[in-house]
């Protein structure tokens, strides 16, 4: 309570008091104004009150000093008052290990290992906001433990191509499905007291040149299919903090740039949190000010960070801020404006006495992470029912592959994890099949994962090829555990990779392997599509992701039938690159020519490509085998014409008609094929997740409002709803619907 009081008393204990006790119901009302809102509604008022409290005794320099760095990942605080640091930590899947105070080495601490949770594709891949809503409150409750007022993710850039070394931290390539994941995700972290930063804001859709690029996309392109998510993480995530990213949109920095963060994120959607940047995203004093930019993190220009005794100082949100508005240049209503929002951060963080302590590696964090990558992890083929394996049945498995064993909680850069725990593949396995004998050799290997670089693979390729098929040939079954791993140019930040296919050889060797037997599945551990050359040949395929602390366990669930699979791809496999659509138009589309991009595919991302070129994909989006079979019936909407303010209610039978229990996701999309403009043949706008025991039937809803048909009408620069016919397909993947509904909205 010490700090508090110093906090509290140059601006009147008992109205802080009575703010910070009422604060958390202010962090989560959304509906609409009644006696319990209003009370927050004047409580929220005192909290800004407060705030210009406090702004009216901090001094010029006090408050350019909050607005950066003074560590690698704090910001310092005001002692003189008792304002506190902010600390911030990544990232999206668990938080990461401590950095040292002025460089990028890991602290050494002993006491920060903690939880790894399953990549944001994994998540995504559940379909299940419920367990998104788990996912980040454990998260959270980590961060809270760790001191963490800031965590720095979820972030939501959009699968534009399968070679962004980043995919896997993110939530796949359809909007809708990533703004219904991201906002319970969010508020699970915040309600811990921890601020989400959602990121990387905006167009950061590759790693490749991801410093400098300029990335020019229609205006429809970018409502569509670029923001919607971040739009849900402000409007009904209500996060408190947005990390600008690296690349350049239309010739500015995103993290201070005009349109993005001023006209669209700060106006339009009226955020009221945080602009952080992404580390050494600033460069430029003036925009930073001007621009929107409230925070400056990781600068490192000019050899700053190694140079100058302060390199803080010299932050271009610093000194050379100060200067500017010490001359009249900036005015300091620019300053004012983002020292409110940091100490308006710190409220709903750091000065709220009553968030929790927090809780860290305890068994439900663990039991979450396990369940969300069991559910997350797809069936992707299924010959013969090959899945589920019999854990009664002696038998010999040939575990062949280096993911079966590598830690993929290492790697990737800065999503990389000091788990506490990580059960591999080859251990989950051993564990649940007592009765099975177990075979292990890597078959291919690669270098150590490093970051920025690749590092030669330790072993000689072909004798580990031979020993792989001698143990494939005297085995019963094999099952391949390959995939990519966290090394640069495969799954990992500052790099994408070079190609679709899978690296080190893994194509080959399969193919050697299905020589001497045909009994393999083929599990892949990856963030990404690849291609799969020997799809046909083998039995089953199932995509599990990278899985955490209990990658290991949840595998085994999948493989044993303790958990049928009900997992849904978040993206498209498309069978070779140049039918990705970020992919057919040449370089100047991906990655681009001498710095310039354009995103000439324009709102035709993913399944939406797909569809409209019709080029069927290898797995298409929303995909997903089950251990049982599901029948959907009587399908309809509850009547045929809308208006442009109602909601249409699918309603459906489902049954269960095989032998297991499992979850099937129902899929609503929609089309408007008479359209008079460009559309996508099928855009999803709803999904429901139903639990089946075997036989079971349920009648289910889904509901969808008919604003959500609006397209970006480029010419009002305004969402704009066609009158006429629509079509929804009810199915079950982006090509698959049991049935197509027709119905049709009035003119307004
Ligand atoms: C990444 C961010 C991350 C930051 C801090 C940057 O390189 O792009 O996602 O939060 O580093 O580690």
């Amino acid at each position: 309570m010490k700090r508090i009081d110093h906090i509290c008393g140059p601006f009147g204990f008992r109205m802080l008091l009575a703010v910070l006790l009422a604060f958390p119901l202010l962090l989560t009302s959304q509906r609409a104004p009644n006696e319990k809102q209003e009370s927050n509604l004047t409580q929220m008022k005192e909290i800004e009150a407060s705030i210009e409290d406090i702004l009216g005794q901090l001094t010029l320099e006090e408050k350019v000093a909050m607005c950066h760095a003074q560590s690698k990942f704090s910001t310092p605080g005001v002692a003189r008052l008792g304002i506190p640091e902010i600390w911030m930590s990544d990232g999206p899947h668990g938080v990461r290990g401590e950095i040292n105070w002025d460089n990028w080495g890991y602290a050494g601490w002993t006491n920060d290992s903690i939880t790894a949770f399953p990549a944001l594709t994994c998540l995504a891949a559940t379909f299940n906001p419920g367990l998104s809503h788990a996912y980040g409150s454990s998260l959270g409750e980590e961060a809270r433990y760790r001191k963490k007022d800031v965590l720095l993710g979820p972030g939501v850039n959009i699968y534009r191509t399968p070679l962004n070394g980043r995919n896997f931290e993110y939530m796949g390539e359809d909007p809708f499905l990533a703004s219904e994941m991201v906002v319970p995700y969010i508020q699970g972290v915040q309600q811990n007291g921890v601020a989400a930063c959602v990121k990387h804001f905006a167009l950061n859709n590759q790693e490749k040149w991801r410093n400098y690029v300029d990335v020019k996309v229609s205006d429809r392109a970018l409502h569509e299919i670029y923001l919607p998510a971040f739009k849900a993480a402000v409007e009904k995530g209500n996060v408190w903090a947005v990390m600008g990213s690296y690349n350049k949109f239309r010739g500015q920095y995103c993290s201070h740039h005009e349109f993005l963060v001023n006209t669209i994120l700060k106006g339009d959607w009226a955020f009221d949190g945080v602009v952080i940047t992404d580390w050494g995203s600033a460069h430029d004093t003036r925009e930073a000010a001007l621009y929107g930019l409230d925070m400056e993190m990781g600068t490192g220009t000019d050899g700053l960070t190694t140079t100058l005794t302060n390199a803080y100082d010299n932050y271009y949100l610093a000194n050379p801020f100060l200067e500017m508005l010490k001359s009249g240049e900036v005015p300091e209503e620019v300053l004012d404006d983002k020292v409110r929002r940091i100490l308006r951060l710190m409220f709903r963080t750091n000065m709220n006495p009553d968030r929790g302590m927090g809780r860290m590696n305890n068994q439900e964090h663990l039991d979450v992470a396990r369940k969300v990558a069991s559910e997350g992890m797809v069936l992707l083929k299924n010959q013969g029912q090959f899945f589920p394996l019999d854990p009664d049945k002696e038998m010999t498995v040939a575990v062949i592959g280096e993911n079966a064993t590598r830690s993929m909680t290492q790697g990737g850069g800065s999503s990389e994890l000091k788990a506490r725990v990580e059960v591999s593949p080859l251990e989950g396995l051993r564990q649940r099949f007592p009765k099975a004998t177990f075979l292990h050799t890597l078959g291919y290997s690669s270098g150590p994962s490093v970051y920025g670089r690749v590092e030669p693979a330790p072993y000689d390729a072909d004798s580990l090829r031979q020993e792989a098929l001698a143990m494939a040939s005297k085995a019963d079954k094999v099952l391949f555990i390959g995939g990519l791993n966290k090394s640069h140019l495969q799954d990992c930040e500052g790099g994408d990779r070079e190609n679709l296919r899978l690296p080190f050889g893994q194509d080959n060797l399969l193919r050697d392997i299905l020589k001497v037997n045909q009994e393999v599945g083929v599990i892949l551990i990856s963030g990404n599509a690849v291609s799969m050359p020997w799809v046909d040949q083998v039995q089953g395929i199932l995509q599990a992701w990278y899985a955490g602390s209990m990658a290991g366990h949840a595998l085994a669930d999948i493989l044993s039938g303790d958990v049928n699979p009900s997992g849904k791809l978040p993206f498209t496999f498309p069978e070779t690159l140049v039918e990705n659509a970020a992919h057919s138009f040449g370089e100047a589309s991906y990655p681009g020519i001498k710095k310039d991009q354009e995103y000439k595919e324009g709102i035709f991302v993913g399944y939406r490509w797909h569809e409209t070129q019709k080029i069927k994909p290898l797995f298409p989006f929303g995909f997903g085998l089950s251990y049982t079979d599901f029948k959907v019936s009587q399908v309809k909407t509850n009547t045929k014409k809308y208006g442009s303010n109602d909601t249409v209610t699918i309603s459906f039978d489902i049954e269960n008609t095989g032998a297991r229990a499992g979850a099937e996701v129902v899929q609503v999309y929609m089309g408007k094929p008479d359209s008079k403009i460009a559309r996508p043949i099928r855009e999803l706008k709803g999904f429901h997740k139903l639990d089946l025991k075997p036989g079971e039937s349920q009648t289910a809803e889904i509901r969808i409002p008919v604003s959500s048909f609006r397209y970006y009408n480029e010419d009002i620069s305004d969402w704009a709803l066609e009158p006429g016919d629509y079509s929804l397909y009810v199915g079950n993947a982006s090509d698959h619907a049991y049935s197509t509904l027709e119905i049709a909205v009035r003119p307004d």
